[in-house]
């Protein structure tokens, strides 16, 4: 797969590319990543990517040229990819979404910034906008981060085991079972003896029963009606 990320700070998003499984995952040739500067897709000696808006008010937007020369710039002939902005306004990112998104072989991220992003930018260049969340990000730079981190962990061969995806939380629609490792005992708290007791079918039973009661209890949300931890000694 093949990310481009346009946005005024590179240097926000470079840092966090460049360390364990997205590191990894571009080292192996797993995913091609690149970072672009939207100001090199200026005209002007100011190298400008906001104006004031129309009809005035709070804050700056973002120009549509420098958006629009550095997709076209981007995209190839054979294979466009889908182009997504990131803002508080899109979809929702969840585990379905980045599953589909990972499928593809090609994305262009834009991470906007300011007050807003001139609305044309919006219409005739993204197919899709998302948010990582309903909260206020001062740009989309961090956005870009959680979704490409959450895309380059789905590509075949980006974890140590495949099994890993399975097992996450999110893919089987209930959150984690507790972890523990050694020291058995620790300031007084022992982990539970059925992790020790070498039994895998009670070890197996004893994980799932704790993922639905976590479920239950932080996100009964994520529960279907008829989950029911009888259904898990089957
Ligand atoms: N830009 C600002 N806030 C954002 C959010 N919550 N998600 C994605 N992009 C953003």
């Amino acid at each position: 797969m093949r990310i481009d990320v346009i946005t005024i700070f590179p240097p926000l998003l470079a840092g966090a590319f460049d360390h364990s499984i997205i590191k990894r995952a571009r080292d192996r040739g797993i995913v091609e990543l690149h970072v672009h500067d939207l100001r090199d897709f200026t005209d002007d000696r100011h190298r400008t990517v906001d104006d004031y808006p129309y009809g005035g008010g709070a804050g700056m937007v973002m120009k549509p040229e420098p958006w629009f020369r550095a997709v076209e710039t981007l995209r190839s002939q054979d294979n466009p990819g889908r182009t997504v902005l990131l803002t508080p306004q899109g979809q929702r990112l969840d585990q379905a979404l980045a599953r589909r998104l990972a499928r593809e072989d090609r994305l262009i991220i834009l991470c906007g910034r300011y007050e807003g992003v001139d609305e044309r930018v919006r219409e005739h260049l993204v197919d899709e906008e998302i948010s990582i969340g309903d909260y206020v990000l001062s740009g989309g730079e961090p956005a870009a981060v959680v979704l490409v981190d959450a895309l380059v962990r789905l590509q075949p061969g980006a974890l140590g085991s495949p099994q890993s995806t399975v097992e996450e939380s999110f893919s089987a629609g209930l959150l984690e079972y507790p972890q523990y490792t050694r020291p058995p005992e620790f300031r007084g708290w022992r982990v539970p003896d059925v992790l020790l007791s070498g039994d895998h079918g009670a070890v197996e039973r004893w994980r799932r029963e704790r993922q639905i009661e976590r479920t239950r209890a932080r996100r009964p949300d994520l529960l279907s009606e008829d989950d029911d931890v009888s259904e898990t000694t089957t």
